[in-house]
């Protein structure tokens, strides 16, 4: 690679007297990089109590489906610490039972931060899992230590995975093109690297490719402006922010070759939810004859559900919109409506980027191939000729 990828929003941060693996899980905290701060101040947040992780996802300081997958997985590690300790603080070893069920108490409490991005849900449903296949077999302390690994390993899976979207996604991304993205779904909004982002890295990054990236400022709260913008920023990356309302008339003027966003969570049939404005762009691009391409791993796929009508939209508070920014800039006393995702139909999606390959044209079955059997898009079609 050219150019680093240093940011990271999560770190799991041990002291250094934890010498044991024990001591890492029960002395340990999450550091989440407040991504509300940016792009003017870089700090960061150390999360040492389950609630800090689960505020930290509802008042996005972490935000990005796969990062808050990633940072429920660690706060289940902060949740289950305070089991190992007695109320005066001295170190003590909760029985099974006890740690089973504290386990369960975490996993539901932060399944309530955020109930759109299904990586949040996938990740619990993982830590879960892992801890009751090790139950019986290992003593808690050890399954402890395991929960922290199978944490980490969330972690650097989802960076491996970026990283293969990436390639696929700037196989799309031509010499010299315009490409337009909304919100964030870049290094922030994951382990490192992001999804649609990661398109961009790649192709001029690994392959040189020149590109210039429209960033739709993303109402109402300005992640492509704020943190989209920053990133490619800072990896070097040309980008040009526009207000949401603008995409349209870049489109018409012929700066977009193709449009690439991330995604929260895509049914069985490639019906997306994303960021809100997102079908907009999408039916902007119809319009304009342009490619949209989503950007998303398997982790953020919903095979359990038909389409897109079934997926819960968060709706956020009417104070974002009303006093955003600290700023009034609507009436009180008026109604605010403030739904934080919509849900792009998958005929405007020209095809799904994945770890495994670009799904396109998109049908269930391929989506039933690629993301519920693990095949690769090669081999799928491979077979089918
Ligand atoms: O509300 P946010 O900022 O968490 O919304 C995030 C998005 O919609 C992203 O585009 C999506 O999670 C993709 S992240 C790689």
């Amino acid at each position: 690679m050219s150019l680093t990828h240093k940011l990271h929003s999560l770190a799991w941060k041990v002291p250094s007297k934890a010498t044991t693996s024990i001591d890492a899980f029960v002395c340990g905290w999450l550091e989440m990089l407040d991504q509300t701060a940016l792009p003017t101040t870089l700090k960061t947040v150390d999360c040492r109590t389950i609630e800090t992780v689960w505020e930290g996802i509802k008042a996005l300081r972490v935000r990005g489906a796969p990062a808050i997958g990633i940072s429920a997985a660690y706060g289940v590690c902060v949740g289950l610490q305070t089991i190992f300790y007695d109320v005066d603080g001295t170190r003590r070893t909760p029985g099974e039972d006890e740690f089973f069920a504290r386990l369960d108490e975490a996993t539901e409490y932060l399944a309530t931060s955020r109930p759109t991005a299904v990586n949040l849900f996938w990740a619990l449903d993982r830590m879960k899992a892992k801890g009751e296949s090790l139950r019986g077999r290992m003593s808690v302390e050890e399954i402890a230590s395991a929960l922290l690994d199978e944490a980490k390993l969330i972690h650097e899976e989802d960076v491996a995975l970026c990283r293969k979207m990436g390639r696929y996604g700037a196989s799309l991304i031509k010499d010299g093109g315009g490409y337009l993205t909304h919100c964030n779904a870049g290094g922030l909004a994951t382990g490192e690297y992001g999804t649609a982002l990661a398109a961009f890295y790649w192709a001029s990054e690994e392959e040189g490719k020149k590109i210039r990236v429209y960033a739709d400022e993303t109402r109402p709260l300005l992640q492509g402006a704020r943190l989209t913008a920053w990133e490619l920023h800072e990896n070097g990356i040309d980008v040009t922010v526009i207000c949401d309302s603008m995409a349209a008339v870049v489109m018409l003027q012929g700066k977009i070759d193709a449009v690439f966003v991330g995604a929260d969570r895509i049914a069985s049939n490639g019906d997306t939810a994303n960021k809100i404005g997102t079908y907009m762009v999408a039916l902007c691009a119809k319009r304009h004859g342009i490619p949209f391409y989503v950007v998303a791993p398997r982790s953020t796929f919903d095979l359990s559900l038909e389409s897109g009508a079934q997926i819960p939209i968060e709706e956020r508070d009417p104070e974002e919109i009303r006093r955003g920014f600290g700023r009034q800039t609507a009436p009180d006393g008026v109604e605010i409506y403030n739904p934080a995702f919509d849900v792009t139909p998958s005929e405007l999606i020209t095809g799904i980027v994945t770890e495994n390959g670009v799904i396109s044209p998109i049908t269930p079955k391929m989506i039933a191939e690629v993301v519920g059997n693990n095949r690769t898009v090669d081999d799928v079609l491979k077979e089918q000729n």
